[in-house]
């Protein structure tokens, strides 16, 4: 195992759920130092610490919340001394339903966690780390923000905005040291796309020329990005989608 994170620290918000957990595992097999597994459910994190070997950190957080973000991060700043890595990946999707069909509560719920929450995570660590070092922001987004996926309008559009916010925020701290970057996975299994109705993640499984990926085949692109492999790399989206988005 390569340690392309040697020494760092980092913050991972999702981190009980499937992505954020496997992202978790291999922050700590590259060589990360000490880890905040932050997330909504508290349930699942502390059987993911137990596994690292490293220190570990959890912290139940709503991630629509700013205020309890801010502290979340300030206080791995002050217990580690420095923060080096914020991976904003919580997430949750919209009703399975076309546009007329919504509440606007489903709107904003999607909204609300999946932009809302980027927009919390990267301010809180501007705020933290701003002055004090350096900083890579890895934000999850989706496929789903770059092509336009029905039934999933929120979600999409939320994703899509989190792609533009990343671009801005990336722009505006690039002299300072901190990167912005995202993720954008295609469909891969997990407790999320378990939520979706019979026969939707057989549709999505065919629309991967690739086929399906797993969370294993995500965290390779999150290292990277959390990486100083990438230190001159920043306001980029980088797809990992087994070719979903291609045709
Ligand atoms: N699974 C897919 O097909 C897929 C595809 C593209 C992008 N993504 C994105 O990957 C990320 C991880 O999703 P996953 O597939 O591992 O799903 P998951 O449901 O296993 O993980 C999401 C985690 O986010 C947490 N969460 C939800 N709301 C929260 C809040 N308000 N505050 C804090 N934590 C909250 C959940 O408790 C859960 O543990 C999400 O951003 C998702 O949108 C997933």
């Amino acid at each position: 195992m390569s340690q392309r994170l040697l020494g760092k620290t980092a913050f991972v918000t999702g981190a009980a759920g499937t992505l954020g957990s496997a992202i978790a595992r291999a922050f700590a097999g590259e060589g990360v130092r000490a880890l905040v597994l932050a997330d909504l459910r508290e349930d699942g994190l502390d059987i993911v610490a137990k596994e690292l070997g490293i220190e570990t950190v959890t912290a139940t957080l709503d991630v629509t919340d700013g205020d309890a973000f801010d502290g979340a991060v300030a206080d791995a700043v002050e217990r580690f001394g420095t923060l080096d890595v914020l991976v904003n990946n919580a997430g949750n999707v919209s009703p399975n339903a076309r546009v007329h069909n919504l509440s606007t509560k489903d709107f904003d719920d999607c909204v609300a966690v999946n932009l809302t929450g980027t927009f919390h995570g990267v301010r809180a660590g501007v705020r933290a780390m701003r002055g004090r070092g350096r900083l890579s922001i890895v934000n999850t987004a989706s496929v789903a923000g770059l092509t336009a996926w029905p039934y999933c309008a929120p979600y999409s559009a939320a994703k899509a905005a989190v792609i533009h916010f990343s671009r801005v925020a990336a722009l505006e701290y690039v002299k300072e040291d901190i990167r912005v970057n995202c993720v954008c996975p295609g469909a891969f299994p997990s407790t999320l796309t378990n939520g979706l109705p019979d026969g939707a993640l057989d549709v999505l499984a065919s629309r991967h020329p690739g086929g399906f990926g797993t969370a294993e085949d995500l965290v390779g692109a999150v290292v990277y990005l959390a990486s100083d492999e990438s230190r001159w790399t920043t306001g980029h989206a980088l797809v990992v989608d087994g070719g979903y988005s291609l045709p």
